[in-house]
């Protein structure tokens, strides 16, 4: 018997995306960003976001389906993130799902975004180990999350008090005058620089309150900080350095805090997820950090880490094969999703 076909949609952010998958076998993952649009603000406008992935879920959809060589009438489940995320954003998304859902026949599960950022693994690598450790880290979320019992059972062990790395990288490249976004053109410049030429600042590191928490604004005032010294003095500024210096202590801090999350849960796997995940510094950190401490690191292709349908497919998909009951078709979109609500249920 063949397994079910699932249809994912995402919407939380500035990404629409439409994932088609059956199992864990990937059929199709399409995309439409505003980034362009959003790029003369130097960040995400709501309202701009929302109006976007109104004019892009259809045409997005339809390219889904075309890819995938499936019809929607062969659709056996949908998933759809009901957060977190920008509320008007998500009701895009949500509100498609639900048409598709009465209009098709078939069970929808309004699922957690973060959830998915660690089930899409199974994209590409297979089955998740259970339990795993995901750190999931974009322009708005930095997030340690436990996975157990077949993605049933996730709790929070850690977040940004203020600022996402994402964001963090987002706002440093706008100092420095490097493109929106951030973070790749940091990671370019980044490879001209010494990481060790600016001692930036590693916050939370002996606060028991906050062990695996993170802050990134006070790393981001530093950096202006620094460079308003340097202008002053009348120094040149080598802006590879400071990218180099900056992106150091970001990765420095998140592989350190999510081993030791990892060893003190008791967790031997650890899968990185979000846009920040495709840094080249942060991957070869992690890499050898992790096999220092006998962690078996998983990290999804580039394509998969950032948001995408094709992770909420994923987290459709394991749900229905693990036999966990679909939402009601009436489930809220919920802006602050609790990290522990995986799938939205009666009441949720
Ligand atoms: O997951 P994502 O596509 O969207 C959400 O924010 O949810 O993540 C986007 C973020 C942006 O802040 C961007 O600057 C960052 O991921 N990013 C990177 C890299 N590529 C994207 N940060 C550091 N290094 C990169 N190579
Ligand atoms: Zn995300």
């Amino acid at each position: 018997m063949t397994e079910p076909l699932i249809l994912g949609i995402e919407s939380s952010c500035d990404e629409t995306g439409v994932g088609i998958v059956r199992g864990t076998e990937l059929l199709a993952n399409v995309l439409a960003s505003s980034v362009d649009e959003q790029a003369r603000f130097g960040g995400v406008v709501p309202e701009v976001a929302s109006r976007a992935h109104v004019e892009a879920i259809i045409p997005t959809l339809e390219r889904a389906t075309r890819e995938a060589g499936v019809s929607l009438s062969d659709v056996d489940a949908i998933a759809v993130t009901s957060g977190p995320g920008l509320v008007g954003s998500l009701l895009v998304g949500v509100t498609t799902a639900k048409a598709l859902s009465v209009a098709l026949g078939v069970p929808v599960y309004g699922v957690n975004h973060l959830a998915a950022h660690v089930v899409v693994d199974e994209l590409q690598h297979g089955a998740l180990p259970d339990p795993v450790m995901g750190l999931l880290v974009s322009g708005g979320h930095s997030s340690l999350i436990a996975v157990r019992d077949g993605v049933r059972d996730v709790d929070l062990i850690g977040q940004t008090l203020d600022d996402a790395a994402g964001e963090a990288f987002d706002k440093v490249a706008r100092v420095l005058d490097l493109p929106f976004p951030g973070g790749p053109s940091i990671d370019d410049l980044a490879q001209h620089g010494d990481p060790e030429a600016i001692a930036f600042p590693r916050a939370l590191q002996r606060d028991p309150q906050h062990e695996f928490d993170f802050s990134f604004s006070g790393l981001k005032t530093a950096v202006v900080r620094w460079l308003t010294d340097q202008h002053k003095a009348g120094n040149a500024v080598k802006r590879a350095d400071v990218a180099a210096s900056f992106q150091e202590a970001v990765a420095d801090v998140l592989t350190r805090k999510a081993v030791l999350a990892c060893q003190r849960e008791g967790i031997a796997h650890l899968v990185l997820g979000g846009g920040v995940a495709a840094n080249s510094r942060l991957r070869a950190m992690a890499e050898a950090r992790c096999s220092a401490a006998g962690i078996e690191l998983r990290v999804p292709r580039p394509g998969l880490c950032t948001d995408n349908g094709a992770m909420v497919a994923a987290l459709g998909s394991h749900l229905v094969r693990h036999g966990v009951s679909p939402s009601p078709v009436n489930f809220p979109t919920t802006s602050a999703l609790d990290v522990r609500t995986i799938v939205m249920t009666e009441g949720s």
